[in-house]
């Protein structure tokens, strides 16, 4: 099976933004570590873990359709933020447009009628349920502590919890 040129294109472009995820997630583990909140520098550097796995799936599934991996530069993420709520609604936000991402590959490949790489995406898309859930979670936890240190030291703690 050889995979169409816009297709792999578009893979290709999805393999970087999975790659600057967990960029991005990395810098803010750096973040929080410099901040002390050691619980959420685990969750986040899990989830930086996480990504590059997402990155590995589209890499091993342009290989199994023929198809050449192109990386490409990888954007310099945001170093510091103001707490962690700015922090979790960067992560709602980027989330989000990760989502929009997906959604544009998907109507790409099945414009394509690219019936494998419309299926193998289907995991992402259901992925990124789970992904915007968590992350709003996280963030209405955060606001609804406001500005109470007692509450956010507990809160790091359970965050330290995630495997
Ligand atoms: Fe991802
Ligand atoms: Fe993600």
């Amino acid at each position: 099976m050889m995979i169409k040129q816009k297709v792999l294109d578009a893979l290709n472009k999805q393999l970087n933004l999975e790659l600057y995820s967990s960029y991005l997630y990395l810098s803010m583990a750096a973040h929080f570590e410099s901040v002390n909140l050691s619980g959420f520098a685990t969750w986040v550097r899990n989830q930086s873990a996480e990504e590059y796995q997402h990155a590995m799936k589209i890499f091993d599934f342009i290989h199994q359709v023929n198809g050449t991996v192109e990386l490409a530069k990888i954007d310099t993420p945001k170093k510091s933020w103001s707490s962690p709520m700015e922090l979790f609604q960067d992560i709602y936000d980027h989330e989000k447009s990760v989502t929009s991402s997906i959604y544009e590959l998907v109507d790409i490949s099945a414009s394509q009628r690219d019936h494998a790489a419309t299926t193998f995406l289907q995991w992402f898309v259901n992925e990124q349920v789970e992904e915007e859930a968590t992350a709003l979670n996280v963030l209405e936890k955060l606001k609804m502590l406001g500005d109470s240190k007692n509450s956010l030291f507990y809160l790091d703690k359970e965050m330290g919890k995630r495997k």
